[in-house]
């Protein structure tokens, strides 16, 4: 497998795949036992830092999605020597020498709003110029997010949607105090990772209005940052010398998980362990609502993948009730609020959604397309209605399956793309699920994984 060339670009979103569905029986064809690839961000993160440390980062279970792939490829044109083991690509090491070179190539993140909200804040800090972009859903995603704490700061950054063209700050940024106006993981970490180029006696101190993700503070630590919270405060000082190179363990990730989740949910006779995923509270709130949601679940074999813990999560299906999902839950499960949507279809009540403005400025609008394509599914009435914030899901399926095969389309969202599949397994019929292969862009193998006899390609 040729990894070194795959990136974002590589995923067309042009193959179709047509699933039929079966109800009844599908969910017995599902292995009982897997795991899920690297966890995304985890994976980003382990690129990044290893690139601006000193010494051989050693990452296991490195994600080969092309959103990662994306990452390598940028920070590979920064200089940096990333090797991807041939017989097992999620073995990765990245040869860094503490320093970033100068690139005279555009830096193109692919799809990923990860890897060019991080990066913004750390080119922000580094002594020469750069630009970074993206495909066309890249270049809807707002940027003025990160911009406006970076330029407080002291960067010389433009670009409120990509591209983005960050050139050397006149002086040494300073720290700032600053509360986010977003609750969002990675406009925290473009601050926290400029923070570090600050300069030596600047602190910054970022206050989150709810708790996002915090990968980034805890594996910066483990390389050698001084970052520190207490309570909702978050205070980071500058790095006097750089990042130690330092092993990564990257646990499965609970957003590729929550498909698989979702899947047992809802089908009958679909029992299923997903070994060694990322549990970390501030991403796991999708096992809380499906628990209340009353799906019979349990974490097995609680430990730690250095700091992350991860879990083996058992699920089965159980008669589900609706539930609402709203406030400081919203960023632990951000990215899965399409596989509880597909959930809630089967759900007595009424499911809603509140506080989920953030799912507009997605890979794609999620409440739009989310609605709009599950939608394509239901006969009668459409059973989702969208609000600015989120959405009101009629749990329709419940006690009775009403979903008929159909043509769907994934717009080019990974997330979008596997969850359809997933209805599409439990629809009567068969549905055709167009620009499905974006799905590699965080799950490479998802098709693999459904029941072959089931799938045409
Ligand atoms: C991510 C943070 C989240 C999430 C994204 C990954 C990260 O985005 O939706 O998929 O790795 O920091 P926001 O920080 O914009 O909420």
């Amino acid at each position: 497998m040729n990894v070194e060339n795959e990136n974002a670009k590589n995923v067309k979103n042009t193959k179709n795949i047509t699933i039929t569905g079966d109800f009844a029986s599908i969910g017995e064809k599902i292995q009982k036992k897997f795991a899920v690839p690297g966890d995304k961000s985890i994976s980003h993160r382990s690129v990044m830092f290893g690139a601006m440390a000193s010494g051989t980062t050693e990452v296991t279970g490195f994600l080969t999605g092309a959103d990662c792939l994306s990452t390598i490829s940028c920070f590979r044109k920064l200089g940096v020597d990333i090797i991807i083991d041939e017989k097992n690509p999620t073995n990765v090491l990245i040869n860094g020498t503490g320093k970033l070179q100068p690139s005279t190539a555009i830096l193109d993140v692919g799809n990923s709003g990860t890897t060019l909200r991080l990066m913004a804040g750390l080119l922000a800090g580094q002594a020469f110029a750069s630009t970074l972009t993206g495909d066309d859903s890249i270049k809807k995603r707002p940027m003025k997010r990160v911009v406006e704490p970076l330029t407080l700061m002291g960067a010389n950054i433009s670009g409120v949607y990509a591209p983005v063209t960050i050139n050397p700050p006149k002086q040494p940024l300073h720290g700032i105090e600053y509360t986010l106006p977003v609750a969002s993981a990675q406009v925290k970490s473009a601050i926290l990772l400029a923070s570090l180029y600050a300069s030596p006696d600047e602190k910054t101190i970022i206050h989150e209005p709810i708790a996002t993700r915090d990968h980034t503070e805890k594996m910066l630590n483990y390389f050698g940052a001084n970052i520190s919270r207490d309570g909702t405060v978050i205070i980071s000082k500058p790095i006097l010398q750089p990042l130690r190179a330092r092993p990564v363990a990257v646990p499965g990730d609970i957003s590729s998980a929550a498909f698989w989740l979702a899947a047992a949910a809802i089908l009958p006779n679909c029992e299923l362990t997903i070994c060694d995923v990322g549990v970390n509270p501030t991403r796991a709130g999708i096992i809380a609502v499906l628990q209340r949601m009353g799906a019979k679940i349990e974490l097995q074999n609680p430990r730690n993948m250095g700091d992350e813990p991860v879990a083996d999560i058992f699920i089965k299906q159980n008669p589900l009730k609706a539930t609402t999902i709203s406030g400081d839950e919203i960023p632990t499960l951000i990215d899965e609020i399409p596989a509880i949507a597909a959930v809630a279809l089967f759900a007595e009540g009424e499911t809603v959604i509140k506080d989920a403005q953030e799912l507009r400025v997605k890979e794609t609008d999620r409440i739009k397309v989310v609605m709009e394509e599950f939608g394509k599914f239901f006969v009668a009435k459409n059973p989702i209605t969208p609000h600015d914030d989120g959405m009101t899901i009629n749990g329709v399926c419940f006690g009775e399956n009403l979903l008929h095969g159909a043509t769907v389309d994934s717009h080019g969202d990974h997330r979008l793309a596997m969850i359809l599949s997933i209805l599409a397994m439990a629809a009567h019929g068969e549905t055709v699920v167009v620009g499905a292969d974006c799905a590699d862009v965080s799950f490479p193998g998802f098709y693999e994984m459904l029941p072959q006899e089931n799938i045409k390609m």
